[in-house]
């Protein structure tokens, strides 16, 4: 995965265009062109515009960095606040937006940022999901559960969150879409971090000569998990929970064990070869993505873990079944008589076949909710039609939504789509190592920016902006 598209300040960007792109949902193939559409194929930016205030704002800035606010970085949180808000009163059918936009507009310019209502922060993740272009998964967009947890900033309770969020989202094995959001960042404080890419992730032990033990995508997680005193497990096992990696603003990162029962795991199993068992796979019951950040009307919420359920190809075809992963093929291949040496007799084809087939009756025999890439590509064609009826058109990814098992025999592989960038939306934070995060003297500097900003620019208001202060601004002020 090229994870090096994403520049170490994107944490501080606000959104728009030339956000990062590295989005995932879902299977992730080997190559994807980062196709940008132009911004007027973006519905919520461009062609939607004229219903709202967002038809008056100028445009938003290619980048904006942590470099420092500056007036067109204020304007950008602000037309995307109004975005934002235009969309949520619309879509509810709430009425006219103003006395809210309004308050938005007021706090941004006196505090450099402005909070969401409990309303407006579960349409917010609700919608990042539906506008996520790799999720094959999104029919269920509206049935997203949000935890509002964005008054938790310290590490040790993010972690306990994290864990009754776990607990919750596992439900027993009727898997629950649910999302938990932790503290925005704001201009004098970082929201707070999850290291870890999932919530659940198995360690990948170096051994030396290039050998890992685990799962080789997690061994700087790891490793930064070793260098801050966890002793991991002896003997390391193939299959060992990682602790969760947090860190709070301006604080060290912290190290939290999962308990034990807080994990589903299914044993792998096939329906009809008895030796599949012996071969000691499993895996946990549900991914919980904790590295990516969610955007809302120009704020980021950095630390917000969300999940849907499984689809099958993600464990049987990646997981398992990526060289650069657990690597199975070459075993599985091997019990079941085939010979390894060509590749003409599509060893590999057929033994990852028999690899899905056991995840998917693993999971089914252990009552743990799971889908198959033949169901789920149904589903998200009916989702896009769905969505098409609602007047709204569906971002989506080729590359990411057609799965990586029998391809051509689902539906969503005979279609293109239209890819574009909206939010609210989920993007991927820069990747361990390449993470920066700013000092609590530069975020001071930054708010004394902010106040020094609003001074000169108080009699400057956009003209519909000017008009609606008039209109409602006395008895608000009062
Ligand atoms: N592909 C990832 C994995 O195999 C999970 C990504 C999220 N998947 C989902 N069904 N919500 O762990």
């Amino acid at each position: 995965m090229d994870l090096n598209q994403v520049p170490s300040d994107s944490r501080w960007r606000i959104p728009g265009r030339g956000r990062p792109r590295d989005r995932a949902l879902g299977p992730e193939p080997g190559d994807r062109s980062p196709a940008f559409p132009p911004p007027s194929a973006c519905p919520v930016a461009g062609g939607e515009a004229g219903t709202g205030f967002a038809a008056d704002v100028a445009p938003m800035p290619a980048e904006w960095s942590s470099a420092g606010y500056g007036p067109s970085a204020l304007d950008s949180l602000l037309a995307s606040a109004e975005q934002f808000i235009t969309l949520f009163y619309r879509e509810n059918r709430l009425g006219a937006p103003d006395r809210r936009l309004w308050h938005v507009r007021r706090r941004i310019e006196t505090s450099g940022t402005y909070w969401h209502t409990p309303a407006e922060l579960e349409f917010g993740a609700r919608v990042a999901w539906r506008n996520s272009s790799r999720c094959i998964g999104r029919l269920y967009w509206r049935s997203l559960r949000v935890r509002d947890c964005r008054e938790v900033t310290a590490a040790p309770d993010i972690a306990a969150e994290s864990v009754t969020h776990l607990r919750e989202a596992t439900n027993g094995g009727r898997i629950r879409p649910v999302i938990t959001v932790f503290a925005p960042d704001a201009p004098d404080r970082p929201g707070p971090r999850i290291l870890n890419s999932q919530l659940v992730r198995y360690a990948g032990y170096e051994t030396g000569y290039g050998a890992v033990i685990g799962d080789p995508a997690n061994t700087g997680l790891t490793r930064l998990a070793y260098d801050l005193g966890w002793p991991g497990r002896r003997p390391a096992g193939r299959f060992d929970v990682l602790p969760l990696l947090v860190q709070e603003a301006g604080a060290p990162v912290t190290v939290h064990e999962i308990p034990a029962d807080a994990v589903l795991e299914i044993p792998i199993e096939h329906p009809e070869f008895r030796w599949f068992a012996n071969l000691g796979l499993r895996w946990y019951a549900v991914p919980v993505i904790s590295d990516m950040y969610l955007e809302i009307g120009g704020i980021c919420y950095p630390a917000a873990p969300f999940n849907g359920w499984y689809m099958g190809t993600e464990i049987g075809s990646r997981d398992l079944g990526d060289s650069g992963r657990y690597d199975q093929l070459a075993v599985i291949a091997a019990h079941m008589g085939l010979s390894v040496t060509s590749d003409r007799n599509l060893w590999k084809d057929r033994a990852m076949t028999e690899l899905n087939v056991a995840v998917l009756d693993s999971f089914s025999t252990a009552g743990v909710t799971i889908t198959d890439h033949h169901t789920e590509s149904v589903r998200f064609l009916q989702h896009i039609e769905r969505e098409e009826r609602h007047g709204r058109a569906c971002p989506a990814d080729w590359t990411w939504i057609v799965p990586p098992a029998a391809s051509s025999a689902t539906p969503v592989f005979h279609r293109t789509y239209e890819d574009f960038d909206q939010t609210p939306n989920f993007y991927r934070h820069p990747p361990l190592g390449e993470r920066t995060w700013p000092s609590f003297h530069d975020l001071r500097q930054r708010v004394d920016e902010v106040a020094a900003l609003r001074r000169p620019r108080d009699g400057e208001h956009a003209p519909h902006l000017r008009m609606l202060e008039e209109q409602v601004g006395v008895e608000e002020q009062g």
